[in-house]
């Protein structure tokens, strides 16, 4: 038996839905344990695509989808998701998805919040996905949430509504100047949610101990990326919650003995969306390529991600934070046809060579990457099923990215398709 937790190591869309659902194969259940719908899987299944964003992405192959206690939920978007999804023909019954009673409502005023702050700081924005995810978590910390416990209990609801609207009320319309929230139809609304939504919400611990007591094997789903990591990210254009494997235990209710591997998702360049320094970011022909051959595109706000070359500064501190027992390489494919492919080493800050990210993002942004230059292999990949059949000169690449960071590479995606796969070493086959 192993449970499994997947992360990214870079800044959020590294492909991880596909690599999930590929392993979700040999999973019995999959957990989301942090972050909203400000997360974006897409998934490309018999050429038909699919795009999640709180629903993990194992419930296209009718595994048992947990939203853990560290997640916050709008339940308005989930429950389009789930009507989304069943629409398609994919059943998402009580059956097939649990939420935890601990998890965090977000509420219409933590969206205007987050759209009212982002408008006042103007250049200054951190670029959130204005999914209210922030001013959720930040009152998650102060005690002022609502969990769905609460939701699904009329009269707490009230009482909760009653002791938190009006003072965000105060906030909105006298410090942000935008709009306020109307108490009376938020309960109808959102009682019309509780209703929908009640038959699905448990306690996520005490199901995950019982299934891991009958030797099933469990799949964590990170959301975002190593680097938008509340503590460890390039703060403060990070995400409001902790990215890193430690919070799989934290956001779902098991603890660290139940981990058995950490999978981080690579992608074979780099991206990011939103603000933030980016030592390896391409302003030329070449970061625009990537961005065209990738598609790099964000599937939940539909914004242009910058790209850049691969940088194993950043991949090794995500190495060191989360304890990766194994990398997974996406969209290799996407740099079929460059002459040569670099990747950033080191940096270089004021004369001196680092290897270490800097907590003091004037110093970040003031790094000069140092570049290691390989040879492209101007070949198209997509077909290719074994790894001894990748052109040497990819091989290389890639047994360069293993020994700088010391981790092995177990799966390599080559292609959007859950086929398009090279696996080496599959982590719940111990
Ligand atoms: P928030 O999570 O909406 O508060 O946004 C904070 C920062 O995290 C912004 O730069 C977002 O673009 C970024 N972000 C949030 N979720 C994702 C994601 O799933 N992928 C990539 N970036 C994300």
């Amino acid at each position: 038996m192993a449970n499994i937790v997947i992360v990214g190591t870079q800044w959020g869309d590294e492909g991880k839905g596909k690599i999930v659902d590929l392993l979700a194969a040999d999973a019995d259940m999959v957990v989301r344990f942090q972050g909203g719908n400000n997360a974006g899987h897409t998934m490309v299944v018999n050429g038909e695509q699919f795009i999640c964003h709180l629903i993990p992405s194992g419930i296209l192959q009718k595994k048992l989808c947990v939203i853990g206690n560290g997640v916050v939920v709008d339940p308005a978007v989930l429950i389009e998701e789930i009507d989304y999804l069943e629409s398609k023909g994919i059943s998402v019954g009580p059956d097939l998805l649990l939420i935890s009673d601990r998890a965090h409502v977000i509420m219409p005023y933590h969206k205007l919040i987050d759209h009212g702050r982002e408008k006042m700081k103007g250049d200054k924005k951190i670029g959130t996905t204005g999914r209210g995810i922030g001013p959720s978590y930040e009152d998650k910390a102060t005690r002022r949430g609502v969990r769905f416990v609460d939701l699904v209990d009329p009269e707490t609801f009230q009482e909760r509504l009653d002791a938190i609207v009006p003072e965000k009320n105060f906030y909105l319309e006298n410090f942000l100047a935008t709009e306020t929230v109307d108490l009376e139809l938020t309960r109808v609304q959102y009682a019309a949610y509780a209703d929908r939504l009640r038959p699905y919400v448990a306690n996520v611990s005490v199901a995950l101990q019982a299934a891991g007591k009958t030797g099933k094997q469990i799949l964590f789903e990170g959301a975002q990326g190593t680097h938008l990591d509340i503590d460890h990210g390039t703060y403060p254009f990070v995400t409001s919650s902790n990215t890193v494997s430690g919070n799989a235990c934290s956001g779902s209710g098991v603890g660290p003995k139940d981990i058995h591997g950490v999978i981080g998702i690579v992608k074979a360049y780099t991206t990011r969306v939103g603000a933030g320094p980016f030592p390896s970011e391409l302003f030329d022909d070449i970061g625009n390529l990537l961005q065209k051959t990738g598609a790099e595109f964000g599937a939940t706000t539909g914004r242009k991600r910058r790209c850049g070359w691969l940088d194993t500064v950043i991949l090794n501190n995500a190495v060191r934070l989360n304890g990766l027992t194994g990398l997974a390489i996406t969209k290799l494919d996407v740099l079929d046809e460059l002459d040569e492919i670099k990747i950033c080493v080191a940096y270089e800050l004021k004369g001196r060579r680092i290897s270490e990210v800097p907590a003091n993002l004037n110093h970040l942004a003031a790094c000069q990457p140092v570049y290691e230059t390989l040879p492209g292999w101007r070949k198209d990949i997509r077909g290719i099923r074994r790894f001894a059949d990748l052109p040497a000169v990819a091989r290389q690449y890639l047994e360069r990215i293993e020994a700088l960071t010391g981790v092995p590479i177990q799966i390599i995606s080559v292609g959007p398709g859950r086929e398009e796969t090279i696996v080496t070493h599959n982590p719940f086959h111990r």
